[in-house]
């Protein structure tokens, strides 16, 4: 047996059971694959199975309003993929239905090789191979490959060896089933050479390079940002805006604030709920300081601003760091209630 039926008959064993894989409905599978882009399978199922019971189709998501795709979306971070998953699916509304092409999926917002060429295979039966990371890790690995991943001569190489390896007709299956054997068999860390089905071909395992390949350059330098929010406090009510075009989070709802200036001269009673907080994203570090300003009467605002009570917030879909920051909110009311009380 080659390459591609050891790993077709590893799947029909071992594949998952996802319940989006039951279904050759574009709208479904596209959800998902826009989901697990950058998410676990089990965190991301969850969330899928909660979008397909608010929005079952791609005309009522595309009905929906962005506010309420964001909210759904909240806690999956990259919210840009919410975004343009509520644009594409206006795209689709408005077009009548999915495109059928990998051309047209590719001119969906947000879709770009990869999804176009998930749902084309899995829902239209298209036999064109798909690249993840899994599927380079795996090719990488048995055929010995060094060739860097995230480099134009990489993706050309590797794309064209997914391709010459996919069986005609068994797309959708043989696509799935690369996915899954880097996930579970194949996997970055310590994966499970002793009882690989490919362990005999794999050259990574005989030439002991199964832990340094695939290669990737190092690119991306981290920028650092300092930002320091301001939950103002007016008797039961809050500021918030909404983060405009042009930046991280777009679209989201946040407290004032403030990045690299002085806080404003503000009277009231000030409180430093937590320093240099540290938030992870993908080519930033943020380094943020959470205040706390109770006051008496509404200062004014910039006119984005606008007054919610508080115990309306969770209508809003906040960014991760600002979760952060009404969690320590939270234990701090809760302490000084008790400190009242003692
Ligand atoms: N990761 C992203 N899409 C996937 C799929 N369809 N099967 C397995 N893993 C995936």
């Amino acid at each position: 047996m080659g390459f591609t039926e050891v790993i077709l008959q590893w799947y029909a064993g071992n594949g998952r059971d996802l319940p989006w894989r039951g279904t050759r409905d574009p709208y479904r599978i596209w959800l998902s694959e826009v989901i697990l882009q950058q998410t676990r399978i089990a965190q991301g199922r969850d969330y899928w199975l909660r979008f397909v019971d608010r929005w079952p189709t791609v005309h009522d998501l595309a009905r929906a309003s962005e506010d309420e795709v964001l909210k759904l979306w909240q806690g999956l971070g990259y919210y840009s993929r919410a975004r343009n998953l509520h644009r594409a699916a206006q795209q689709v509304d408005a077009l009548g239905g999915f495109p059928t092409t990998l051309q047209g999926l590719r001119s969906l917002k947000g879709v770009g090789d990869y999804t176009a060429a998930a749902i084309a295979s899995m829902a239209f039966g298209i036999d064109v191979a798909v690249v993840d990371g899994n599927v380079y890790r795996v090719l990488a690995r048995h055929y010995g490959i060094d060739t860097p991943i995230n480099t134009a001569q990489g993706k050309h190489l590797f794309g064209e060896l997914a391709q010459s390896l996919l069986p005609q007709g068994q797309a959708a299956a043989f696509n799935q089933a690369m996915m899954d054997f880097g996930a579970m068999q194949c996997t970055p860390r310590s994966p499970r050479c002793s009882d690989c089905p490919l362990a005999e071909t794999c050259d990574a395992l005989h030439t002991h390079r199964v832990d340094v390949l695939p290669v990737k350059l190092k690119v991306t330098k981290v920028r650092q940002r300092r930002l320091q929010y301001v939950y103002i406090r007016c008797q039961g009510y809050t500021a918030i805006h909404r983060r405009s075009a042009g930046d991280i989070w777009q679209g989201l709802y946040e407290p004032l604030l403030v990045e690299d200036g002085p806080l404003p001269p503000l009277a009231g009673r000030w409180t430093l709920l937590r320093q240099g907080v540290k938030h992870v994203l993908t080519h930033r570090v943020l380094l943020a300081d959470f205040w706390l300003l109770e006051v008496d009467e509404r200062p004014s605002l910039p006119p984005d601003y606008q007054w919610v009570a508080e115990a309306d917030l969770d209508r809003y879909a906040v960014p991760r760091l600002v979760e952060k920051l009404l969690v320590c909110l939270s234990e701090f009311s809760k302490s000084s209630e008790q400190s009242e009380f003692n």
